[in-house]
């Protein structure tokens, strides 16, 4: 059975969603499961703007075959060739063989490159180029490295219809509400958005302003990502949490506290510095295990908070892997602007505290505050002076 959305009077959500895939990308857990959006123009022409994965093809493929009604298929906008958008190509071109495939010379190569069979169907556009589909007039704009090389947006400028590829998009299954005005965003979606941001174009914030930039001199009614609501109202909501994330700038004061502990002792540490804090008056305080929290979780969390506590044990005279990893990890996506605070622990020989020094002052304007701690085991009465000292360093870096 097909199921679809109306998102304007000629164009038609014919996407779908799935919640079996437990990690996307294989990396990143989806407990709220994952929309691929697709959409499809009824004009003078008939035009679909991407596949989905092949995971939803059958749901995808009757969804096509209502909305046409009897219709051929004459265009394929393929704005991102990443496999969760470009699997269904080639079962396009099987069930409509006479579809030209619209898109960038770098996807073109990628088609070529996963095998798919398009000599002779593919017209190439570039920046700047439009088309006409009768009614509909569109406009390709380049929007490389957001999240591919060979990404790029497409504009139709009589509704007002931003097909956003990647940008704007967000990890959850979509239960029957396409659009944003039928969820509650901030309480229900933003932490997936996050999480999706941070995780999949994080690193490339410079080509997201470049893409924001190109966006604010159009006239934008209507967003349509490839993954999670369409956005129809409260653009600058969506618009301002993409400034922010892009820029690296922090959403919110606040300390997230991450531990990496063996045996309860630096977690100890960091349930004390939490409490002192909030006693102090800063209450927007959060902490996490990094060894029960997968880090995608965390990664999403240091893009919205301005200050990062990492309390460490020391493991083979090195950083906690796990706190490794996750710094690591921190450092993959280009993340940058966070005031840090730093608490080691070691029973024998505690080194976790400089190594992670060492780390995180190779990464771009992040602040490392001098006041820090070294535990050996356990936080003891003599430690309470420096970590009163840690506290006012981070309420004092706040101002
Ligand atoms: Fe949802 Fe970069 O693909």
């Amino acid at each position: 059975m097909y199921c679809v959305r109306k998102v304007t009077e000629d164009i038609y959500w014919v996407g779908g969603s799935e919640r079996h895939l437990p990690l996307f990308e294989n990396i990143h857990p989806i407990p709220r499961g994952v929309s691929y959006n697709s959409y499809l123009l009824l004009d003078e022409k008939t035009v679909l703007f991407d596949t989905v994965d092949w995971s939803i093809c059958r749901q995808f493929v009757e969804n096509i075959q209502a909305v046409l009604g009897g219709r051929s298929l004459d265009y394929m906008v393929i704005n991102h060739m990443e496999p969760d958008h470009a699997a269904c190509i080639e079962e396009i071109i099987l069930r409509y063989p006479n579809v030209e495939i619209i898109c960038t010379q770098k996807a073109s190569l990628f088609m070529h490159q996963f095998g798919f069979h398009i000599d002779g169907k593919v017209i190439e556009v570039k920046e700047g180029n439009t088309m006409s589909f009768g009614k509909h007039n569109v406009t390709f704009i380049g929007a490389p490295m957001v999240h591919w090389p060979e990404a790029m947006v497409t504009y139709d400028s009589t509704d007002g219809v931003l097909f956003s590829a990647d940008a704007f998009g967000s990890f959850g299954a979509l239960d029957g509400k396409l659009f944003n005005d039928e969820v509650n965003f901030d309480r229900d979606w933003i932490e997936d958005a996050r999480r999706y941001y941070t995780n999949i174009v994080g690193k490339y914030g410079p080509h997201v302003k470049s893409l924001l930039k190109k966006a604010s001199s159009i006239d934008i009614k209507i967003i349509c990502p490839l993954h999670g609501p369409v956005w129809r109202n409260d653009l600058g909501y969506l618009l301002d949490k993409y400034d922010k994330w892009s820029s690296y700038e922090p959403e919110e004061k606040g300390v997230m506290i991450v531990y990496g502990t063996m045996y309860g002792n630096t977690e100890s540490a960091a349930n004390d510095l939490a409490t002192r804090l909030v006693e102090k008056g800063m209450i927007n305080v959060v902490i996490y295990d990094v060894s029960k929290t997968h880090v995608s979780y965390l990664i999403s969390e240091t893009f919205k908070y301005s200050h990062v506590v990492l309390a460490c044990a020391t493991y083979n005279l090195k950083i906690y892997p796990p706190m490794l990893s996750y710094i690591m990890d921190m450092k993959a996506l280009n993340l940058q602007k966070r005031t840090c605070t730093l608490i080691e622990n070691g029973s024998w020989a505690p080194q976790s505290g400089g190594l992670m020094r060492e780390l995180l002052g190779e990464m771009k304007e992040m602040t490392i505050l001098d006041n820090e701690i070294s535990l050996n085991s356990t936080m003891k009465e003599d430690d309470v002076d420096s970590m009163n000292d840690i506290v006012d360093s981070i309420i004092e870096s706040m101002k």
